[in-house]
């Protein structure tokens, strides 16, 4: 039997000191803002991976489209020894990159990464059975703060799908690349998927459905504060936004408040007032250009090797090695 092993470097008491934080600096600005990190606990997640199945939601299906057509290219460029793969969540499409390394070479391990430990111990355990020759290493972490932690053993590939990247602001983002920069040697390689910037027309529902999914997902962090910090939010009193943002060339979601709240939250100790109308930023989703992926990269550290894109121009894979 191949038995996953899960390390955690985030307790559930780490989660709720840096939420504690979070939520103190966040709630105490102007504009009000929260990490979309916060989204992620157990039920956060399911409501993820129901948004990947909605008929506006292009990217996952898109993403999983272009990997499927050009993963095996990507296993024979890579040769990995080790796939590590950041905010992993159920690793879905993960599959079709580790059957492509395990047919091009020396595959020996995965080491998928999250904050969240149900999607984490999930997809270990349902991977370690699918692939009974590859050791699978989970790591609960969080990858804005460090990715120290990560193993090694072998040539390694990092994995960041999804689109993910696009939910670190520029600064974040800069600092994240620089990041995995560090934990890689000379020729290791990063596999980034990238949502591309589209026509809002085709955009903008993706992140508001006709189904109201994302928009419960949306307010799933304030059901999490109401749990972590004991706050006493009324979620369904606030309306879910998503707007093109065209100069920044991102998505942003919010949520309005329908009328004036105040809000406490015991465990800080904090009162937070909400004016009717008011918006909280929860999340950006940046959507890029190929020179602007390519700029990024490079200035972290990394040579851009390939990219990749669908019919429709909507998503990137971009290959770049660790120079
Ligand atoms: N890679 C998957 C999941 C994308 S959803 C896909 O392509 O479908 C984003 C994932 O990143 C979630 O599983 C979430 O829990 C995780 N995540 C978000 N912020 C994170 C952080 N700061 N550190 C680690 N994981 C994070
Ligand atoms: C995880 N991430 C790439 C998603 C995105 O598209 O930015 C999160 C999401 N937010 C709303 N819908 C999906």
């Amino acid at each position: 039997m191949n038995t996953p092993t899960v390390e955690i470097h985030l307790t559930d008491e780490d989660l709720t000191t840096a939420l504690r934080e979070d939520v103190r600096s966040g709630l105490t600005a102007e504009p009000k803002w929260l990490p979309p990190k916060w989204f992620y606990d157990a039920r956060g997640s399911e409501l993820f991976e129901k948004i990947t199945e909605l008929p506006e939601y292009y990217p996952t299906r898109t993403e999983r489209a272009l990997l499927e057509r050009v993963v095996g290219e990507i296993a024979r460029i890579a040769q990995a020894e080790v796939l590590v793969e950041l905010g992993a969540g159920s690793a879905a499409k993960t599959r079709l990159l580790l059957n492509a390394l395990r047919s091009a070479g020396p595959l020996k391990s995965y080491v998928p990464q999250d904050v969240s430990v149900s999607a984490l111990r999930m997809a270990a355990d349902e991977v370690a059975s699918e692939f009974p020759g590859v050791g699978v290493h989970g790591v609960v972490s969080d990858f804005t703060a460090t990715l120290d932690n990560l193993p090694g053993g072998g040539r390694r590939m990092v994995a960041f799908l999804g689109g993910t990247i696009g939910n670190l602001v520029p600064s974040e983002r800069a600092e994240f690349l620089r990041g995995i920069r560090d934990v890689l040697e000379p020729g290791e390689q990063l596999l980034l998927g990238a949502g591309l910037v589209i026509d809002p027309a085709v955009l903008v529902p993706a992140y508001d459905d006709a189904a109201g999914v994302t928009a419960e997902f949306n307010r799933n962090v304030l059901h999490v504060l109401n749990t972590r910090l004991g706050a006493n939010f009324e979620p369904e009193k606030f309306a879910h936004v998503a707007i093109w943002d065209a100069e920044n060339e991102w998505i942003e979601m919010r949520l309005e408040a329908t009328e004036a709240m105040t809000v406490r939250i015991p465990e800080l100790d904090l009162t937070v007032e909400f004016a009717s109308g008011e918006q909280l930023r929860t999340e950006i989703s940046a959507k890029f250009r190929r020179e602007v992926l390519e700029n990024e990269l490079d200035a972290a550290g990394f040579s851009t090797e390939r990219i990749w894109t669908d019919p429709d121009d909507r998503f990137a894979l971009v290959l770049a090695e660790r120079r």
